[in-house]
């Protein structure tokens, strides 16, 4: 796993599984005894009830205006081995200060087409960004809600190749990534009703902090 890695969840729409995928992400760190830093920038603070909840070793911060967001992160990333930071929905200057102190942006995206087209102009503040910076910060696509998982349609692909970026093998549509909040659980937490959704989202973890 890499050390002392910043991890951004940002994406142009809502409802594609940012907070999902960053609190899961969180508290897979914090299990591999990572010391972890959750920054939820989305003034809607849909994960801090969830990561307050989980009750996990993560310290939770609540920073959603841009300027903060440029000024601190760096300085939270010194005190932790991770960061995780869940951007809200849009091409606000938030989501644009997210990606410029990310080291690693991932883009969770729905299985349509008008999904990638939406994620397309997140992609292009990825590239504001990678210029800005010189390179970084790396920007993959997460397909979410797919139909059956690393399925994503031969359509999506040659679109997200046109894109440049980097796909994922996503997750597949199921009840238990619905149902975890409400559980105040992730879903290697909820038991043997959730094993195929436990499965699918340690391997994505995996991916997410390989190398
Ligand atoms: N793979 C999935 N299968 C089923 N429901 C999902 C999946 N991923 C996310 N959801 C649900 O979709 C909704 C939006 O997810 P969320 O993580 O809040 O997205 P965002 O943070 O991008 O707005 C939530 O109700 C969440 O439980
Ligand atoms: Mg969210």
């Amino acid at each position: 796993m890499c050390p002392y890695m910043i991890y951004g969840l940002t994406n142009s729409k809502g409802g594609v599984g940012k907070t999902t995928i960053a609190v899961h992400l969180a508290a897979w760190l914090a299990k591999k005894k990572r010391s972890v830093t959750f920054i939820d920038a989305d003034p809607q603070n849909s994960a801090s009830q969830w990561i307050r909840e989980l009750g996990l070793p993560i310290r939770l911060e609540l920073i959603s205006e841009p300027e903060d967001i440029v000024q601190r992160v760096a300085k939270l990333a010194e005190n932790a081995d991770d960061v995780v930071i869940d951007g809200p929905a849009g091409l606000s200057s938030t989501t644009r200060a997210v990606m410029l102190r990310s080291d690693r942006v991932f883009l969770p995206c729905g299985p349509s087409i008008l999904d990638l087209r939406a994620a397309s102009k997140a992609v292009q503040l990825l590239r504001e960004a990678q210029k800005a910076r010189r390179g970084k910060p790396t920007g993959v696509l997460i397909p979410n809600k797919l139909q059956k998982r690393g399925r994503l349609s031969r359509e999506m692909l040659g679109a997200a190749k046109k894109l440049g970026i980097d796909v994922l093998g996503g997750l597949s549509q199921r009840q238990s990534f619905a149902d975890a909040a409400g559980q105040a659980k992730v879903v290697w937490q909820m038991g043997a009703s959730a094993l195929l959704a436990s499965h699918e989202m340690q391997q994505l973890m995996k991916e997410m902090t390989r190398g």
